[in-house]
């Protein structure tokens, strides 16, 4: 017997090393130490043995059970750890593959390259200027002298005595015009910025810079192509009036309303009980704005107007605070 338990003991051990994964393992568990298994046979030959023998090849036998059990876990513990083995879970190579989430454009890019897409439509060329701007464009040549009190209106960020972030679109006009001779019809959509930060204001924002010259342009035009794009923003139905204003770069000018798109003209907090939102600048080019790039005022009219993309993107969402465009919560960008 006790050669039999030695040959038992070289040969498990060599099994136990042969055993490289959970299933191995359990073959060797139920072969050697299992209730059924090769030991347990050994083991009973003990009641065969001489009395006088029976305690020293019993504590042999539980050495080396013992041992046997203890190289068992060892083994198993390593195993565990390794990825080969079988019992851990495997890639299921059947199985759809994981898509990374697409990324899309900002809710402010959408409105933008909507509102593009519109006046594209109406035939109108598209232009994108600098945003760090000469103070020359942004004022100077839109009839907007140094110490002029609209330059108040601006809340401008300098770089230098000449050098500015744009405050609007407008310096765009003077570019185009002085590039090419007229007829023109152009938009001119892009980033500007201002000093100020509340929630309708943001120091950096979007706007769409339009405007057309040719002979005998009419205040009936402006209105004209801008109750086109109004339908085709918001609804058809949507009422649009001008309210005279100032811009010294326009002649006459006015301030654009829509009837407020939450109410429906009704009165509410966001139209402040007046039943209008108002929503852009506009006016005809004023010929001191011509005589600056050389067009001739007696021969040519034009009008511009100019167009705020948050604003128009809070209506149509119906969005009641700027600062969210540009906090970058997810939550909020993904309805878009
Ligand atoms: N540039 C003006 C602004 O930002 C808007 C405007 C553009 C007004 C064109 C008239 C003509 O306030």
């Amino acid at each position: 017997m006790e050669a039999e338990l030695h040959r038992l003991q070289t040969e498990a051990r060599a099994a136990l090393t042969a055993s490289v994964n959970a299933l191995g393992l359990e073959a060797f568990r139920v072969k050697y130490l299992g209730r059924k298994g090769l030991f347990t046979t050994v083991m009973r030959a003990l009641g065969d043995v001489p009395v006088a023998e029976r305690p020293r090849l019993g504590k042999l036998a539980n050495d080396v059970r013992q041992e046997l059990e203890e190289a068992f876990a060892a083994r198993e513990a390593e195993l565990a750890g390794s990825q080969m083995a079988v019992g851990a879970p495997r890639s299921d190579l059947t199985l759809p593959g994981r898509l990374a989430p697409f990324g899309k454009s900002h809710p402010v890019t959408q409105v933008m390259e909507e509102v593009c897409a519109i006046f594209e439509g109406l035939g109108f060329a598209v232009a994108e200027g600098p945003d760090v701007e000469l103070d020359y464009y942004n004022f100077e040549a839109l009839n907007i002298p140094p110490h002029h009190p609209a330059r108040d209106m601006h809340d401008t960020f300098y770089v230098s005595d000449s050098v500015l972030l744009r405050t609007h679109t407008s310096p765009m006009q003077v570019r185009a015009m002085q590039k090419a001779a007229p007829p023109l019809r152009m938009i001119a959509p892009g980033k500007v910025y201002r000093c100020d930060s509340d929630i309708t204001h943001t120091p950096m924002f979007h706007q769409v810079e339009g405007f057309l010259v040719d002979r005998k342009v009419s205040f009936g035009d402006l209105k004209g192509v801008l109750s086109v794009f109004i339908a085709k923003m918001f609804d058809k139905k949507t009422p649009i009036r001008f309210r005279p204003s100032f811009f010294p770069f326009t002649e006459p000018s006015a301030e654009v309303d829509i009837g407020c798109v939450i109410c429906k003209g009704e009165g509410c907090r966001v139209c402040k009980k007046t039943g209008w939102l108002e929503i852009l600048g506009a006016g005809l080019i004023d010929p001191a704005v011509f005589k600056m790039v050389g067009y001739d005022p007696d021969a040519y009219t034009g009008f511009a107007f100019g167009l705020g993309m948050e604003r128009i993107a809070m209506l149509k969402y119906g969005i009641t605070d700027i600062r969210m465009f540009y906090e970058n919560d997810l939550r909020f960008l993904s309805q878009f």
